[in-house]
């Protein structure tokens, strides 16, 4: 992808993220490939029945036989590393969150490194600090998570900076804060926000699992897709972090709950903490200094919170047409 469109090998192509990060890159004439495990996804192709611009491999990325198949196939200049079990996922099976989120990545950066990709983007999390006192928080506050997800997504982030300054990888990493997406999995305790305003759209309550002072970091969707494919064009040289840790907005339940009662005045709810949510969620920043990625790259977030909301309510409507 360094000036004319090339080839981008998507991890996780099937993911939210991943088919978005996908579509926008075939838009800009990239060819993607995308690697998942089998029976996610809507339109499965695989490797045998390719067409010019997408091709689905089916398979697990801790299976590094058909990871070296697919780099010495399809020669990417590009990875887009963002298959991951994701938190609660993790927590409830630490061997395997290791296995794919931790050992399966670095696996694909030896690949990366033999088969001489030009760029591989890391999408760590604002999950990979711990307790964070301060906001907004330093870009280079200390890394130390109380979760399983976190600790993988710290150890990526280490071996991606060693393989960058040992072996000149081009290494680049984006942390995303709680995102507010209409695609927020329903066992994500942690995305109560787009949870709480899918339950107003749907006119149905809602249980906040925090109290109404609790405020965090968030991001729209279209804004964590825009900056992965904006931040992995920016020329190398140009930047001067090995990770950004990206804010758009800080947003609080209750400016959940106002958004959510002002388009529904009925809408009803009530809090009903849980220890852990709120511990996690609690020890977060409500705001991140991000300034050095806006100079860098010119990270400028589309959206505040109530765009995001207005897009939010325009993407349910559309999927209960
Ligand atoms: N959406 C968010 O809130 C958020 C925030 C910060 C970071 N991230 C990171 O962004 C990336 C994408 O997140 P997402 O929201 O699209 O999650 P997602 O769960 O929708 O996508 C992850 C994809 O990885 C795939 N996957 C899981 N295990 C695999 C395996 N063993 N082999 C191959 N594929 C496997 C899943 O099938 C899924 O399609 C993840 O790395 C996640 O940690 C997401």
């Amino acid at each position: 992808m360094t000036g004319k469109p090339g080839t981008a090998l998507i991890t996780g192509g099937n993911g939210n993220l991943g088919r978005l990060v996908g579509e926008r890159l075939k838009e800009q004439g990239v060819r993607v490939i995308k690697f998942d495990i089998p029976g996610t996804g809507s339109s499965q192709r695989v490797m045998d029945q390719s067409d010019d611009n997408e091709v689905v491999v089916q398979g697990d990325v801790r299976d590094v036989g058909l990871l070296r198949e697919t780099m010495e196939r399809y020669r990417p200049d590009t990875i887009f590393h963002l298959a991951s079990l994701l938190s609660g996922s993790s927590e409830a099976d630490i061997q395997m969150a290791w296995e794919v989120n931790a050992s399966a990545s670095f696996q694909l950066m030896q690949l990366a490194m033999e088969f001489k990709v030009g760029r591989f983007f890391f999408a760590s999390t604002l999950a990979s600090y711990g307790e964070v006192e301060e906001s907004p928080m330093v870009q280079d506050f200390p890394q130390w998570p109380s979760n399983l997800y976190g600790v993988t997504k710290i150890a990526v982030e280490r071996l991606g900076v060693y393989f960058k300054l040992k072996h000149g990888m081009d290494f680049r990493c984006l942390r995303f804060p709680l995102v507010l997406s209409p695609f927020a999995p329903k066992a994500a305790v942690t995305a109560y926000p787009s949870h709480a305003l899918r339950a107003a759209f749907n006119q149905s309550s809602f249980v906040f699992p925090v109290s109404a002072n609790i405020s965090v970091s968030t991001i729209f969707l279209d804004d964590v897709v825009d900056s992965i494919v904006q931040f992995t064009a920016a020329d190398r040289d140009a930047l001067t972090q090995h990770a950004y840790s990206l804010h758009a907005y800080c947003l609080s339940t209750t400016m959940v709950i106002d958004a959510a009662r002002k388009r529904f005045p009925g809408f009803e709810y009530r809090h009903e903490i849980i220890g852990s949510v709120e511990e996690l969620i609690g020890g977060w920043p409500s705001a991140i200094d991000d300034e050095v990625a806006k100079k860098d790259w010119e990270w400028n977030p589309a959206y505040d919170f109530e765009k995001s909301v207005m897009q939010l309510f325009q993407m349910f409507s559309a999927e209960a047409r």
